[in-house]
């Protein structure tokens, strides 16, 4: 289907109540008391999306905008009456459809591959350990706030390892998991590809269920409880073929677990892998995050999008961007709508690390929405 674009005027008066109005002055409407970075062209992905879903969850997953942002740009929509939300649904105004129409945005399309729910990878070796794995999970202790924990599917825990060891980064390697909620360590132990797999976990419960199972499937896997804001000990410095970590997301907690991370690694070829959202982060936040990984003496090596899908959490309606939300509907347990890329890295030179002694809060800053 071909989507006719008009003509690339911006200005447009009918049906606002004669009031003309420009995506730029949405935008000011938007950044009116907040500093969370929005763009002209998050007001055009968030109308994209508008075209395609009503539904809040959808609304966020399809427009890619961070939480703290959209919802700033649908007040600024409402106010500027393009867009309703009586009834639970987003419903773009009879104007708000001529505005976008006007602009020649047509609706979001999402169009995964069916076969591997675009992640780009079949799960190959790790199928055969696919049905013990979940056995395992089904008893896991429940995701909480305290820090940050919601934990992805089994699904995507088996092709995180799948993907690992298809670029090499598993078999007959040492792998180190900073913090395990999603349990990669015991989906990539029961594989019994890896060398050696250690964990560090600041929460009890996951410590004592992760070393439960390790000991009665003879997994080799060594858990620490450790508090990320410390730097490593000496006998983990250095010592790591790959790491995986799915960072809390403000710009200081990504860096916390990117650097612990990257110290643990033996040097160039080493690779590292982590999570990163649309969700909590814009823009500014992953060019800072990209401007981070390069000084480090990494690189980019592959960055695939939506790869990660999150179970929702209990705690939902008492996290941050809740209260803010127009619509306030609990999503299903498997509604996905929280996605993140899978993002692997691997060093060139160096690492480049200081090892620094964070304190206090790590997981806020102004993009946050979960925690
Ligand atoms: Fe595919």
């Amino acid at each position: 289907m071909v989507y006719a674009c008009a003509p690339p005027t911006l200005r447009r008066d009918q049906g606002t109540g004669g009031v003309a109005l420009t995506l730029k002055e949405i935008v000011e409407r938007a950044r009116k008391d907040t500093v969370v970075p929005i763009s002209e062209r998050d007001v055009e992905r968030t109308l994209s999306a508008l075209l395609a879903s009503e539904d809040i969850w959808r609304v966020i997953d399809l427009s890619q905008v961070p939480v703290m942002a959209l919802v700033r740009v649908l007040s600024a929509l409402k106010g500027a009456g393009l867009l309703d939300w009586d009834g639970g649904r987003l419903v773009l105004t009879p104007a708000g459809r001529e505005f976008t129409e006007s602009l020649g945005i047509g609706p979001r399309l999402e169009l995964k591959c069916p076969h591997c729910g675009g992640r780009g990878t079949t799960l190959g070796p790790v199928g055969e350990i696919a049905g013990r794995f979940r056995e395992i999970a089904a008893d896991r202790p429940e995701a909480i706030q305290d820090y940050d924990q919601g934990y992805v599917t089994e699904e995507t825990t088996l092709h995180r390892v799948a993907f690992m060891w298809s670029r090499g980064d598993l078999y007959g390697k040492d792998l180190i998991v900073l913090g395990d909620d999603d349990l990669v360590s015991i989906a990539a132990a029961l594989t019994r590809a890896p060398r050696k797999v250690v964990v560090l976990e600041i929460d009890q419960r996951l410590v004592d269920f992760i070393r439960d199972v390790a000991e009665k499937e003879r997994l080799p896997i060594e858990v620490k409880q450790h508090d990320l804001r410390e730097p490593l000990s000496p006998d983990l410095k250095g010592h790591f073929d790959t790491f995986f970590c799915d960072p809390t997301e403000s710009l200081r907690g990504f860096k916390v677990f990117a650097e612990r991370g990257i110290a643990a690694l033996r040097g160039p070829g080493s690779a590292g892998y982590l999570g990163l959202t649309h969700c909590e982060a814009s823009y500014a936040k992953w060019r800072e995050i990209q401007r981070f990984f390069l000084d480090a003496g990494t690189v980019i090596a592959e960055l695939r999008d939506a790869f990660h899908d999150y179970v929702n959490w209990p705690y939902i309606d008492h996290m941050r961007s809740w209260p803010h939300l127009p619509v306030h509907r609990i999503p299903g347990h498997e509604e996905i709508w929280y996605r993140s890329a899978l993002v692997r890295i691997e060093v060139v030179e160096g690492p480049h690390i200081e090892e620094r002694r964070y304190e206090g809060d790590i997981f806020a800053d102004e993009e946050a929405a979960t925690t």
